[in-house]
């Protein structure tokens, strides 16, 4: 018996993840104003969820979907980046459709873990599958980039390097599971800040290159060999911009971390852990010393999928 062709979905949901940077070499600013960079990325089990509905007019609604999210300066004009990375979807096709896009916030916004970036990659799959686009991974991965830096990188998901100035994207080999104590921040920080000021302290001058030896210990399952690789060349701007950042690394140490790092390019802090265990206990006392908004992720976890199809 053959089975019955599906109708098409009235609205489609894509959860993307959060990223964090386990590694990321900054080198000096381009003529575009951009940074060469060389990165690991690692998608962590934080995430958007992205609901797209045909319409006859674009439109975003952001909706609260988690503790860490609680101030929601994003726009809900056509400057959204989910907005425009539906129109961009659209244009690429030359097809005059629009839809309305529910984003069900838990990265925080402004954060260092790339949530617009979550929200455009989330966007771009659920209305290529909403509207049956088929369009091939490279597009979509070039339409990604056009966005923004790691926009292509909440497509991929899992573990990978991120060179140019970010949007070049290569799937690594990682046989670990690695747990991470996100420490949130109440006020955000802007990149381009933060990379201006990089540029002020003059910090690009020198060898920013991802170490080999980094990859191998990715490919090991062994927490121990990774802590002495996690390095982020944006935390002396991001520190210097916001001391409070430095005594939140030296709390999480205290607080028995392997390691701590600035994710991305801040103000959220990672603190790194040897299992599910230690992160939880992490977490708790340092709750115990005023810092309550933390979350437990790992990682590597999936890039941008379909959850759901009404
Ligand atoms: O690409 P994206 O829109 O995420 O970049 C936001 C800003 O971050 C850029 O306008 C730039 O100021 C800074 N940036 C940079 N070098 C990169 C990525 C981002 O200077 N590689």
């Amino acid at each position: 018996m053959s089975a019955a062709p599906l109708p098409d979905p009235a609205s489609v949901t894509v959860r993307a993840p959060a990223k964090i940077n386990v590694y990321l070499g900054v080198g000096k600013v381009r003529d575009d104003g951009f940074h060469p960079l060389e990165t690991v990325y690692q998608a962590v089990s934080l995430y958007d969820d992205v609901t797209v509905t045909s319409a006859e007019e674009w439109s975003v609604t952001t909706m609260v979907g988690g503790p860490h999210v609680d101030h929601l300066a994003i726009p809900d004009d056509a400057t959204n980046i989910a907005i425009r990375a539906g129109k961009a979807l659209a244009a690429h096709h030359g097809i005059d459709r629009a839809a309305s896009i529910e984003v069900n916030k838990n990265i925080p916004v402004a954060g260092g873990m790339a949530g617009g970036s979550a929200d455009a990659a989330a966007t771009l799959v659920a209305l290529d599958r909403l509207w049956a686009l088929e369009t091939p991974d490279e597009d979509l991965l070039a339409i990604a980039a056009e966005l923004g830096s790691d926009v292509p990188f909440a497509l991929v998901g899992g573990t990978a390097t991120g060179t140019g100035r970010g949007e070049i994207v290569t799937p690594l080999e990682d046989n670990g599971s690695w747990w991470w104590v996100v420490i949130f921040n109440e006020e955000g920080l802007s990149t381009p800040s933060v990379y201006g000021a990089y540029d002020l302290l003059e910090e690009g001058d020198h060898d920013y290159r991802i170490r080999p030896e980094m990859l191998d210990a990715l490919r090991s399952p062994q927490p121990s060999g990774l802590d002495v690789f996690l390095y982020n060349d944006l935390e002396t701007a991001a520190f210097y911009l916001r001391p409070d950042l430095e005594r939140t690394a030296e709390a999480a140490l205290e607080c028995g971390a392997i390691m701590t790092l600035l994710s991305g390019s801040g103000p959220t802090m990672l603190a790194f852990a040897n299992d599910a265990e230690d992160a939880r206990l992490i977490a708790s006392r340092l709750g115990g010393r005023g810092y309550e908004r933390t979350a437990v992720v790992h990682g590597p976890v999936a890039g941008a999928h379909v959850v759901a199809y009404q």
